[in-house]
């Protein structure tokens, strides 16, 4: 399969599925701002679900927060994002169009050279879309700006976070005095942060307002390599618990020039999507940057005493910084599967093509469908039993329109792992059909087996 065109068509299934819609949709859109639809929201809850429980409460060195979007303005010149966060914007002197011109050079293959001081070197670089000569780059902050209160002047700015990092090294002193903890450990947050990107692509991979899963994990200053590494492992294990296979994913280590301000160490956890290797994930050491800058600008004492040696110090951080969003995006293009001439047995779909979502369970929108075989009453008061009875643990949608293979081909192509089908057998002998999504293998059950059985499923 042809790799854009397969793009084009996990986006038109994400919007027909109901999973992610282009946002306001009905006035002619904003340009890169999407809507996550009923199966949409049900994803990104399981993802979030999983992640937390991975990286937060099922280990025992970190704890969460969820700080304001807004916040005080001085945190993001102490932390130097309205400073240093641009990026390189070039316009095109013919056409007016606008361009990052480290992603002109990256298109043509050109490593490009990220030092701010420096004009690049651009090798006769042109407009891509009509040839034009562009102008010398200026460097465009990213920072997401508005006014707190009736009056628009300069005492009333203030800024949509770019990451929600900021948030947690403000707290830092706040989570350390009331939780007790001592060092190594980690503060996680989910949440938006905004950027004013020069230009937006690929559906949900760069937007303006994104999500981002966030940890700065504070260490002793000389054991920054050891939970590095740790992070880098915990960071892959994750990646592969999406279901992204290991030949799609490569840890790319980023230069000195090319790292962020604040970063004396980055690894870029990139995937092959569709549309080309990019950045998902990436992992940082921080150094003791942050703690420093803030307690600079606060004037309030950001260090950690030893409790044992007594050693006072500032803490270094290692932060795994992901986006929530790309994360919906990979697992979307792990997941979609194409079957040319189709796999199912019924007539009216053989030899169709057939697109099975094989997402992981744990992140399944839907767990079960419920199909009665025929809308007659008997049959859908009893498949109405069965749905309430299962909705009371699993996400489960009802379905009793179309055919069953098309109704079983519905449910795959949202990823749904198991459908019971109810027929008139089962008012005789009260038992159902359970149908696999990923080998079509199918199962009698007792209905009063059903909670267990899919309780060993789904464990
Ligand atoms: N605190 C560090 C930080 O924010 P980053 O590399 O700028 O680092 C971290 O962002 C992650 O956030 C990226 O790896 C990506 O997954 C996600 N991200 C960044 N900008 C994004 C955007 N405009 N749209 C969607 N996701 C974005």
């Amino acid at each position: 399969m042809e790799q854009s065109n397969s793009f084009d068509k996990i986006v038109n299934l994400a919007k027909q599925r109901g999973f992610i819609y282009p946002s306001s949709e009905i006035y002619g859109g904003l340009s890169a701002a999407y809507d996550y639809g009923p199966l949409g929201v049900e994803l990104k809850n399981n993802i979030k679900q999983a992640w937390w429980k991975m990286f937060v409460t099922s280990r025992a060195d970190m704890v969460g927060l969820d700080s304001a979007i807004i916040m005080n303005p001085k945190i993001w010149e102490a932390s130097g994002h309205v400073e240093n966060f641009s990026d390189p914007l070039v316009d095109c002197k013919s056409c007016h169009k606008r361009f990052r011109e480290d992603h002109l050079l990256e298109n043509k293959g050109i490593q490009p050279e990220y030092d701010k001081t420096k004009p690049r070197d651009r090798k006769g670089l042109k407009c891509p879309d009509c040839g034009g000569e562009l102008t010398p780059a200026r460097q465009f902050n990213l920072m997401l700006k508005t006014f707190l209160g009736p009056l628009e002047d300069s005492a009333s700015v203030a800024y949509l976070r770019p990451e929600t990092a900021g948030g947690i090294f403000v707290n830092f002193k706040n989570v350390l005095d009331s939780m007790r903890l001592r060092l190594p450990f980690g503060i996680a947050q989910i949440g938006k942060a905004f950027r004013n990107e020069i230009t937006t692509e690929n559906f949900i991979f760069r937007t303006r307002e994104f999500e981002q899963f966030e940890i700065e994990y504070f260490v002793k200053p000389e054991d920054w390599e050891q939970h590095f590494s740790e992070w880098q492992k915990v960071m892959k294990q994750w990646c592969l618990f999406l279901g992204l296979a290991q030949d799609d994913l490569v840890e790319h280590e980023i230069g000195p020039k090319d790292r962020a301000f604040y970063s004396k160490r980055t690894i870029d956890f990139e995937y092959k999507f569709p549309f080309g290797q990019k950045e998902l994930f990436g992992l940082a050491y921080r150094t003791d940057y942050d703690l420093t800058q803030h307690q600079k600008f606060s004037g309030q004492d950001l260090s950690y005493t030893d409790p044992i040696t007594k050693e006072k110090f500032t803490p270094h951080v290692i932060e795994p910084s992901l986006g929530v969003d790309r994360t919906v995006l990979a697992v979307l293009c792990a997941a979609y599967t194409e079957i040319e001439g189709g796999r199912s047995t019924t007539t009216e779909s053989n030899k169709e093509k057939e697109v099975v979502l094989r997402l992981p369970y744990a992140l399944a929108p839907i767990k079960i469908a419920v199909l009665p075989l025929s809308k007659k009453e008997h049959l859908s008061e009893l498949s109405r039993s069965i749905l309430m009875e299962l909705k009371k643990k699993w996400v489960v949608m009802y379905d009793e329109t179309a055919s069953i293979g098309k109704r079983y081909r519905r449910q795959d192509e949202i990823g749904t792992p198991y459908c019971v089908t109810i027929d008139f057998e089962s008012l005789e002998d009260h038992k159902v059909t359970v149908r696999d999504r990923d080998t079509m293998q199918q199962d009698r059950v007792a209905i009063d087996d059903l909670e267990s059985y899919f309780n060993t499923k789904f464990n």
